[in-house]
């Protein structure tokens, strides 16, 4: 079979390569041949593709760094297109939702966003630590939380603008410790964030907390306050799930760490 198919590719790029270029071993398009001459590489995408697929979904938890053999597949999934696509498509889905929200009312009708890979991408900073290859190290994530050059998340921002404009009032929830409250303000803001109610950080008495109690505590003193929480775009579940949940909730891919 696989023969078969390895004849069948090289007579489709035949019409592709030049008369006296045919038998030269530099015109073939190597990285297909290799694909399909590696049966083992072809498993460990699809391994590595079923257990993003159960992240994503929240049947691993909890669960410490990726594993080893998904490293270049995580890899090629934050930096090739598609992990854009899939926000893309999270995005587009919460934007559509968004507009079909009736917001007349009091005026109180909340969107609340996670920070880290929600609306900044620490991407850069994953780059030099394998993508989720390496345990979480918090000290030096916060030496990157202080330098405050974190990108936006393209497709967030414009979500972030659409929910504005809607008359939405955006809430900022975010584990980011309150000691970082002007630093993240900065970075927000660099990155083209405006207008947001309320950026809640975590205060000392909050750092014990899984981020789903912590959170939860935050939405239920929203709710208090008389916000309705109709939105919630989060790249974590413990963004999501507890109590005053959200009416709907956008759970953004990330494939690199897991939070509690
Ligand atoms: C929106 O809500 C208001 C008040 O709750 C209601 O009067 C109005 O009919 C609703 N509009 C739509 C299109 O459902
Ligand atoms: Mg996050």
């Amino acid at each position: 079979m696989i023969f078969l198919k390895k004849i069948l590719i090289f007579l489709s790029i035949l019409p592709l390569a030049l008369p006296q270029d045919i038998f030269d071993p530099d015109t073939f398009p190597r990285p297909l041949i290799i694909e399909i001459n590696e049966p083992h590489l072809k498993e460990v995408q699809l391994q590595c593709t079923s257990w993003r697929v159960a992240v994503e979904a929240n049947n691993l938890s909890p669960w410490k760094k990726i594993p080893e053999e998904c490293g270049d597949y995580v890899r090629d999934y934050m930096t090739q297109k598609g992990y854009e696509i899939d926000l893309q498509r999270v995005c587009n889905e919460a934007g559509i939702y968004a507009r079909s929200v009736n917001m007349s009312g009091d005026g109180k009708i909340a969107w609340i966003f996670d920070v880290d890979e929600t609306l900044l991408s620490n991407l850069p900073y994953y780059a030099d630590h394998g993508y989720g290859l390496e345990i979480f190290d918090s000290t030096k994530f916060d030496q990157w939380v202080e330098i405050g050059m974190a990108p936006a998340i393209e497709s967030s921002l414009k979500l972030y603008e659409e929910v504005l404009s809607l008359g939405f009032k955006v809430i900022l929830l975010t584990g980011r410790s309150e000691r970082h409250r002007s630093i993240t303000v900065d970075n927000l803001l660099q990155a083209g964030y405006r207008n947001w109610d309320k950026l809640i950080l975590r205060s000392s008495e909050d750092h014990g907390k899984t981020a789903t109690m912590y959170k939860s505590e935050k939405r239920s003193e929203l709710v208090e306050e008389g916000y309705h929480i109709l939105g919630n775009s989060g790249d974590q579940w413990s963004d999501i799930l507890g109590s005053s949940m959200s009416k709907r909730s956008f759970k953004l891919p990330n494939p690199m760490y897991y939070i509690p």
